[in-house]
């Protein structure tokens, strides 16, 4: 037995945003409408509210979402939805200002959410998981709350043309990263699975399009469906080790969600392999390979590395990660991998020293 949870309405297509205003306008009255300064800045906002306008709906702008939300930045825009009599909250932008939306709206008693993604990869958008830092502690904290599904999600992929290549790369990995976790996670379901092969397809097909030239309307459109349906995936089935152990990497060194999950899956992935030969075989059978589980399950594990190479996910010692502080802060590292939960769905058993043994193997050659 298992359910299936979405949206209550989800509006695709080119230029979907001005689309949307009719069904924003029936969440409620003053809208608070959270971004980030650079989304605000390339013009996407604008467009947001100018149809908001239009369909008569007042709002106000919150754009001091400034990267992955911490318990301030919540507390800030709550603040804001409070003085200015706010009854529902739009998130435009990156997965980071629609987590914040989901936050707010959670802190306001679970005000109506509308959630525009301009980037093609958290899925937040498609599902009732949404990140918090606690600032004190520098603990990335994911919460799990059915009630910030969101009642409308807009997938626009014009909304994604400017996003440079390091995000588009980022966020590319993270969908990618949220199919395959999903697909072979201990709660893939029948539906999830359908949702997860065509969003792995989509990526391993459109990401190094999209990465090479933002503007090819036809990739970003297959990378917003492809995050879409990864999100759809998650929200069902769970993410499983890479996520656990990606999210401490970017609370404690501030690597971006997605590249940190990048740096991650493979290697996460190769230790759960012999967990689910076959659903492995599986994804790489349905990217055209063909022979033995185990063939067509390496060949998967091939390409997922010329994939990274391709959009040039850097390793940690690249990104300027020092080795010393990264070793001296693991222990907690797989405490709070494991205390997420997210690890207890891969399909093969995890242990802490399993954890650690793949935090060091991110430094070998
Ligand atoms: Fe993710």
């Amino acid at each position: 037995m298992y359910q299936i949870l979405m949206p209550g309405r989800t509006i695709v297509g080119e230029n979907a945003i001005s689309m949307a205003k009719e069904q924003i306008s029936q969440l409620g009255n003053h809208a608070l409408i959270i971004s980030g300064k650079i989304v605000e800045k390339s013009g996407i906002v604008k467009k947001l509210t100018d149809s908001l306008e239009e369909a008569g709906v007042s709002y106000t702008v919150f754009t001091d979402i400034k990267g992955e939300p911490d318990d301030l930045m919540v507390a800030a825009a709550k603040k804001v939805y409070d003085t200015e009599g706010c009854d529902m909250v739009i998130g435009i932008g990156g997965g980071s200002p629609q987590d914040s939306a989901k936050a707010v709206s959670a802190a306001s008693g679970y005000a109506p959410i509308a959630l525009i993604p301009t980037t093609a990869g958290s899925g937040s958008e498609a599902t009732k998981f949404y990140c918090v830092t606690e600032s004190a502690t520098d603990t990335k904290k994911l919460i799990t709350d059915e009630k910030v599904i969101p009642r409308l999600a807009v997938i626009d992929p014009t909304l994604s043309v400017t996003a440079p290549k390091s995000i588009t790369a980022a966020t590319g990995m993270d969908a990618l990263t949220h199919a395959v976790e999903a697909y072979t996670s201990r709660k893939a379901t029948p539906y999830t699975d359908i949702f997860a092969i065509s969003a792995i397809k989509r990526v391993f097909t459109y990401l190094p399009a999209a990465y090479e030239n933002g503007e090819d309307l036809e990739a970003r459109t297959q990378m917003a469906l492809a995050a879409y349906e990864a999100g759809v995936c998650i929200n069902n089935a769970s993410v499983t080790l890479v996520h656990g152990m990606s999210r401490p990497i970017g609370a404690l060194f501030h690597v971006p969600h997605g590249i940190s999950n990048a740096m991650l899956i493979s290697k996460c992935l190769a230790f759960a392999k012999d967990g689910c030969l076959s659903r492995f075989a599986a994804i790489g059978r349905a990217l055209g390979v063909a022979g033995t589980d185990k063939e067509c399950a390496d060949a998967f594990f091939i390409y997922l590395e010329d994939l990274c190479k391709t959009i040039e996910i850097p390793t940690l010692e690249a990104y300027g990660i020092n080795k010393e502080a990264f070793f001296e802060k693991m222990d907690k590292m797989a405490d709070d991998a494991l205390a997420s939960g997210s690890p207890g769905n891969t399909i093969k058993e995890v242990t802490k020293e399993d954890i650690l043994q793949i935090y060091k193997k991110l430094w070998e050659a």
